[in-house]
């Protein structure tokens, strides 16, 4: 009789296209840019249902560019527990950060049904088309499309920075976004994400596994200083509205408010801008970023509050004008209580080491656990370095991951 040890996944072949994945959008300055619709995209999309058809399960893709894969169930047919991960990346990112779930939901599939046989529940792995919001202020639209959450009026309304609609990026891809709605599926039981933690805390305890209890709250807003544009050489400094020093006060005290907090609060502003941006002029208006994170909601909305309440003081004392946009929201998530006994359990039962611990990056878990059961399985992130090119986890990491993933779809599903 069959045991989960009879489940691994193979090495040499998870390299491989962990690797291959990797090079798909890479740059030549290092680090990948993968972004919704774009070239690199497609050729991920079409690499990834590549290995799912060798992989003998039955591929799809729906309305919003999702890759499916999968293995039918025997009896209860009409219902699936899905595994996968986003195959877009930040800009400049890692070949981990959403890659892994993929390649190791793929991986574990082939796995189980080369020595298990079909399943009693189906069960399909995903490659879901945008998590990070790289290039549309419409993150998650992936998980959203399978979940209902978009619609045709927002696909008319999103563009990317250089104005480049999401209507005219699927219609270059051929894919209709009038078709957007069609994406929704009311199937899926389980979500079950495999991930990097892309954080120290795994690495640093020298811990294998990390089960994930639940995944901090997020706000992006577009903050815009206004001042006034002036002769850098001729306007004496205490004549002067400039709008990036009130900016750059604005982000210091972000930054030094986050960590007075202390953890675990995170603040960042990641993008600032200016206008005119000449050398020899005095800033008229800059935008900035702001990202801020908690896994408590209401401490998170306290912090933005007065975060808003302290730029809106910084703008007055130095003549500025300053407004404040919400540009992204997700609630706080927990992972479900169930699940996270089925990893652990398997994970002892496996022989490896694991912890719980909570994620303050953002997942397509997120929100997928406000709609089905959904669990994450963390490996460790060497130095808990992320987003960036030297992203890195090792290969036996990686396939330790994906075996766990193996094994707990197997006591889901079989
Ligand atoms: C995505 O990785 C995020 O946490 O913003
Ligand atoms: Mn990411
Ligand atoms: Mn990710």
């Amino acid at each position: 009789m069959a045991t989960i040890d009879d489940i691994s996944v193979s090495p040499d072949e998870l390299r491989d296209r962990i690797e291959r994945l990797g090079a798909v959008g890479e740059r030549p300055a290092g680090g990948l840019v993968r972004f919704l619709y774009d070239d690199a995209w497609c050729a991920a999309a079409d690499l990834v249902e590549r290995w799912m058809r060798q992989a003998g399960l039955q591929t799809r893709r729906d309305a919003v560019g999702n890759v499916f894969g999968r293995l039918p169930g025997t009896t209860e047919t009409e219902r699936t527990i899905l595994t996968g991960s986003h195959i877009d990346t930040v800009r400049g990112g890692g070949k981990y950060d959403g890659a892994l779930g993929i390649v190791g939901g793929i991986a574990a599939l082939a796995v189980l049904k080369e020595r298990m046989g079909r399943p009693r529940r189906s069960l399909e792995v995903v490659a879901i088309c945008e998590e990070e919001g790289s290039r549309i202020a419409g993150n998650l639209f992936g998980s959203r499309g399978m979940l209902g959450l978009t619609s045709a009026a927002e696909t008319a309304r999103l563009t990317d920075p250089d104005g480049v609609s999401v209507v005219d990026m699927m219609t270059r891809i051929g894919l209709d976004p009038a078709a957007v709605p069609d994406a929704a599926r009311r199937d899926v039981d389980h979500f079950v994400e495999l991930h990097i933690e892309q954080g120290p805390v795994l690495d640093g305890t020298g811990t294998q596994i990390g089960v994930v209890t639940g995944i901090a709250g997020m706000r992006h807003q577009l903050v815009t200083v206004c001042g006034q544009p002036d002769h850098a050489g001729a306007t004496p400094m205490d004549r002067r509205r400039d709008a990036l020093q009130g900016a750059a006060r604005m982000a210091v005290m972000i930054d030094e408010l986050a960590r007075g907090t202390g953890e675990p609060t995170v603040a960042t502003v990641g993008q600032m801008q200016a206008w005119p941006g000449s050398v020899n002029t005095v800033a008229e208006r800059v935008t900035f970023s702001l990202d801020l994170r908690h896994p408590s909601d209401p401490v998170r909305l306290e912090l933005l509050s007065e975060i808003e309440g302290r730029c809106r003081a910084l703008a007055e004392h130095h003549g500025l004008a300053v407004e404040i946009v919400d540009r992204w929201e997700e609630q706080a998530a927990q992972m479900d209580a169930g699940l996270q006994q089925v990893l652990a359990d398997t994970a002892d039962d496996s022989g490896f080491s694991w912890s719980a611990l909570s994620s303050g990056a953002a997942h397509d878990s997120q929100l997928w656990a406000r709609h089905v059961p959904t669990s994450m399985i963390f490996v460790p992130s060497v130095g808990g370095r992320s987003h960036c090119a030297v992203e890195y986890t090792p290969l036996e990491d990686c396939v330790r991951g994906a075996t766990l993933l193996a094994r707990v779809l197997y006591r889901m599903a079989y």
